[in-house]
């Protein structure tokens, strides 16, 4: 198998998973490494054996031929935009954009110059989510009627060394981890149809806890509460919250509801968890064994897809069409709130494919 040469544009904090992760795949090899802050991509190319460059010299090197995104959310469609520009395909982190005027430009011009597109999160390729999907392709629990997705926090700012962006433009719950709820329902569901929603700010300003800006006010500028359904095209009504204004609640991440039985979700922002079923006839909830591998942290799995997907000419599973109605679908809970009403989606998706069972480890074809 020929190896698929990788560079990596933003070396801070989660780059180190996608270091690690890389060793684990036969198909890629990262080259090099680039960051505004050279120090930074520096540090990461010495601890991981690569080479850092400026940006302008990785786009150069016609050796590399997919670029990962790992900059923040406010650049991921700038940066993914200048990779296509220099003729590579490019894997970003999420979300895909900020808004969908910047992340449909990025699928016009991938689709203008032939090349890939595709974005994070792919915890759905790991052993948790995998599980859940062949679940319900083989009926366990009957054709889903309706399910719940929550994710609920008192937000980063307590912890986080830099929290302000959190509650600018380009911010808040829904974008920072929407992403990993929304692309795990697409991908056992598929696409969806239309959102009903409402999306209010509960704070006027929060306050930051870690050391570095301690008690600093942090004005809000977007939504930190979201509630709503989704419709899916398949008929499953989703009821979510997401938010980043609550300190403590037992409410489940995501379970789905079918005709024949329950299936709960583990947290899809990993790529473990216990996948659980029951059935009527069980006295509760079964805990399943996975049928994929990938339990640990894989992050970087999706860019090794779309490797292989080059290879033998195939789609990927990470594309930029899920990843634009990813978007969508979490854009549409301010929609709603704005139209007072349901919010009919423009944008679908194919369901991307389950991963075969039976693959060697690290191998996915
Ligand atoms: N940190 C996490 O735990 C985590 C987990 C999952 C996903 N993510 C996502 O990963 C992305 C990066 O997050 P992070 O925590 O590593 O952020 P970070 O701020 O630690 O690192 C981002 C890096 O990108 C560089 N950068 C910014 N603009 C650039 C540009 N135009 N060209 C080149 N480099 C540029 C910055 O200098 C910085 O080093 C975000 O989209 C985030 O949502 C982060």
């Amino acid at each position: 198998m020929e190896k698929v040469k990788l560079g990596i544009i933003g070396c801070g904090n989660i780059s180190g998973a996608y270091f690690k992760g890389a060793q684990a795949f036969e198909i890629v090899e990262i080259k090099s490494c680039a960051d505004l802050n050279m120090d930074v991509a520096q540090a990461q190319a010495e601890e991981y054996g690569v080479q850092a460059v400026t940006v302008d010299e990785l786009l150069a090197d016609s050796e590399i031929e997919i670029v990962i995104n790992l900059t923040i959310p406010a650049v991921h469609a700038k940066v993914s935009l200048q990779v296509l520009n220099a003729g590579k395909h490019v894997h970003s982190e999420k979300p895909f954009g900020i808004n969908l005027e910047e992340a449909a430009e990025v699928l016009a011009v991938a689709k203008e110059k032939g090349l890939r597109v595709g974005s994070a999160p792919d915890t759905f390729l790991g052993a948790g989510l995998q599980t859940c999907r062949k679940i319900l392709d083989d009926n366990w629990i009957g054709d889903c009627v309706a399910g719940t997705a929550f994710m609920l926090s008192n937000g980063p700012e307590s912890w986080h060394p830099n929290p302000a962006f959190f509650y600018k433009t380009g911010g808040g719950p829904m974008l920072d981890m929407g992403p990993y709820y929304m692309s795990a329902l697409v991908h056992l569901l598929g696409p969806a149809k239309s959102v009903t929603g409402i999306a209010v700010k509960s704070f006027d300003e929060r306050v930051a806890g870690c050391k570095e800006h301690f008690n600093e006010r942090l004005p809000v500028e977007v939504p930190t509460h979201y509630s709503g359904i989704i419709e899916f095209v398949n008929g499953a009504l989703i009821t979510v919250i997401i938010s980043f204004d609550v300190f403590k609640h037992s409410l489940p991440r995501i379970e789905l509801y079918g005709k024949e039985g329950s299936l709960a979700i583990p947290d899809p922002n990993t790529f473990g968890g216990d996948v659980k079923v029951f059935r009527p006839g069980n006295e509760d909830w079964e805990k399943v064994p996975y049928s994929h591998l990938y339990s640990e942290n894989s992050r970087i799995i999706g860019a090794v897809d779309m490797a292989h997907a080059i290879q033998t000419d195939r789609p990927h599973r990470c594309n930029g069409e899920f990843a634009y109605h990813v978007l969508e679908i979490m854009m549409a809970f301010e929609k709603s709130n704005d139209c007072g009403g349901k919010y009919q989606l423009e944008s679908t998706c194919e369901q991307p494919a389950p991963l075969p069972l039976g693959l060697l480890q690290g191998l996915l074809d």
